[in-house]
């Protein structure tokens, strides 16, 4: 009977497939999912109300509101912690099949330290997710969208291997209250952009940019990641039946010429700003990528370190790190040239300088609001490729992608931008071999854009910051994205 039935499903999926070829339609298959993302701190607002604790970047924008432009912070955001029946509303006027958010860590376990938890934010979580369920939305949830109680900033936060044991507390709290209701994890988002921005640099709360604390925010980062995938695959797989993945971002990086140099730089680049993370997890090496280790271990000791800046794992950290994954989350949105640098190595080490490796945007690839993000939709399909062919092709959810534009309903611009990239990513999956079963759309509505505020919008929604209620309205975006998301192809 399964048999029979498994047939009736793949053939009739295989005959409505057949139709679209015959139509020549570009369209994904019937069982690639469409969604959009959000992030807790960017739109939930509600920061010390009902029992959440401070986070990092509630103390941040707090303390610093000059770093952060205008002075904004997310103390109100879109006020979603109010509103849950009408996003969810919103959600399924687009048609999506699943919904990415993040957990307020200081929502459920306020004072970080103590495992007290806070009923009112699991009242909050289980509200959405059977919101979601009764509108047939797949919830997919993210344990750590950059928002760290502040009580564990306080000991040092991602830089102390302490750390890991609090996170795997923190997840095991998530899997005893959603486990049963939410069936796709992801356990942290952009690592990269934490570590680097936070633990690197000035541009997020975090260390002092040492040049060794990024690298153990990222190595602990990955700790805490293997020993949660572990307890999830030993603990809560059976009883779940639920998936488990690690959102990643990578930024497409293209040699600016055809020299050997120029791509030896692009495969640098892409080595220490992705494989810095997939390295350790999605291959078999059980270690930081060669180039990384080579490089980051011959700079400290010129700087006259003992130790390597980048640090060593365990044979047990690696036995739990690697390969654990059951698909990768990736975030893209943009594409660099890359070229050798030729900076002198310092004796106050950096990231940057280790990486070695200059980087730019072509002046003719379109802008959009954000200085970073111009549109180049091949390097998605390039990115797609790339890791396909050094991770072993993994299955791969894209847990983002998306454009900042001047505010406005008519925003034609978001349109072209993403059917560009959903032609590309087809192209990947369907000519190329990529694996690829979702696609989800930064973002759902406006919302706080970290150091930038609410002056880049991404929103299908459009967001009313000066309105009383916060009025969200469908731009022209919501509409293309609603008629992809319901009939599974693109536009002719
Ligand atoms: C990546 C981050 O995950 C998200 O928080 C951010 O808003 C978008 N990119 C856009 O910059």
């Amino acid at each position: 009977l399964n048999c029979f039935i498994y047939f009736i499903l793949v053939f009739s999926v295989q005959a409505r497939d057949l139709k679209n070829v015959l139509e020549s339609k570009t369209c994904f298959s019937n069982y690639f999912a469409f969604g959009v993302a959000t992030a807790s701190y960017q739109i939930e607002g509600a920061w010390n109300v009902s029992g959440k604790g401070e986070s990092i970047w509630d103390r941040y924008t707090h303390e610093h509101p000059e770093r952060v432009f205008d002075h904004h912070n997310g103390d109100v955001a879109d006020a979603s912690y109010y509103k849950v029946k009408e996003d969810v509303r919103l959600l399924s006027q687009l048609g999506v099949g699943f919904y990415r958010f993040s957990i307020s860590w200081s929502r459920i376990l306020p004072d970080g330290l103590s495992n007290n938890v806070n009923e009112d934010g699991i009242r909050y979580y289980k509200e959405l997710i059977d919101e979601l369920r009764k509108n047939k939305i797949t919830p997919v949830a993210t344990m750590y969208h950059w928002d760290l109680p502040q009580s564990l900033q306080d000991l040092g936060g991602w830089t102390n291997p302490i750390i890991a044991d609090y996170f795997l507390d923190y997840a095991r709290v998530l899997l005893d209250n959603f486990g049963d209701t939410v069936q796709v994890w992801l356990t942290f988002n952009e690592p990269l952009s934490f570590c680097s921005d936070g633990y690197g640099g000035d541009d997020a709360p975090g260390g002092r940019s040492s040049g060794f604390e990024d690298y153990m925010c990222g190595h602990n980062m990955l700790r805490a990641h293997g020993m949660v995938y572990r307890m999830f695959d030993q603990k809560y797989r059976n009883t779940t039946k639920g998936i488990m993945g690690v959102t990643l971002n990578l930024p497409w990086m293209e040699p600016a010429t055809t020299s050997q140099e120029d791509q030896k730089a692009a495969d640098t680049a892409r080595q220490f700003m992705f494989g810095w993370f997939a390295h350790p997890i999605f291959s078999q090496d059980g270690d930081y990528p060669a180039v990384m280790r080579s490089a980051v271990d011959a700079n400290s000791k010129r700087q006259g370190f003992p130790r390597s800046r980048l640090p060593k794992f365990t044979a047990e950290e690696v036995k739990a790190i690697r390969g654990s994954y059951d698909f990768m989350g990736l975030n893209h949105y943009t594409t660099y040239l890359t070229k050798q640098g030729s900076r002198k190595i310092k004796t106050k080490p950096s990231f940057d300088d280790d990486m070695n490796v200059r980087i730019s945007q072509k002046d003719d690839w379109p802008k959009s609001n954000s200085t970073w993000l111009r549109v180049v939709p091949w390097g998605f399909r390039k990115s797609l490729n790339w890791i396909k062919a050094n991770y072993n092709n993994p299955q791969i959810l894209v847990t983002e992608n998306g454009v900042s534009l001047e505010p406005g309903l008519h925003d034609t611009k978001r349109v072209n931008y993403i059917d560009a990239y959903l032609r590309a990513l087809h192209a990947a999956i369907f000519k190329d071999g990529c694996r690829v079963f979702g696609y989800a759309y930064w973002s759902l509505m406006d919302n706080f854009e970290w150091m930038r505020g609410f002056s880049e919008r991404f929103g299908l929604y459009e967001v009313d910051y000066k309105s009383p209620n916060l009025t969200r309205t469908p731009r022209l975006s919501a509409k293309y994205f609603t008629s992809v998301a319901k009939t599974g192809c693109l536009p002719d």
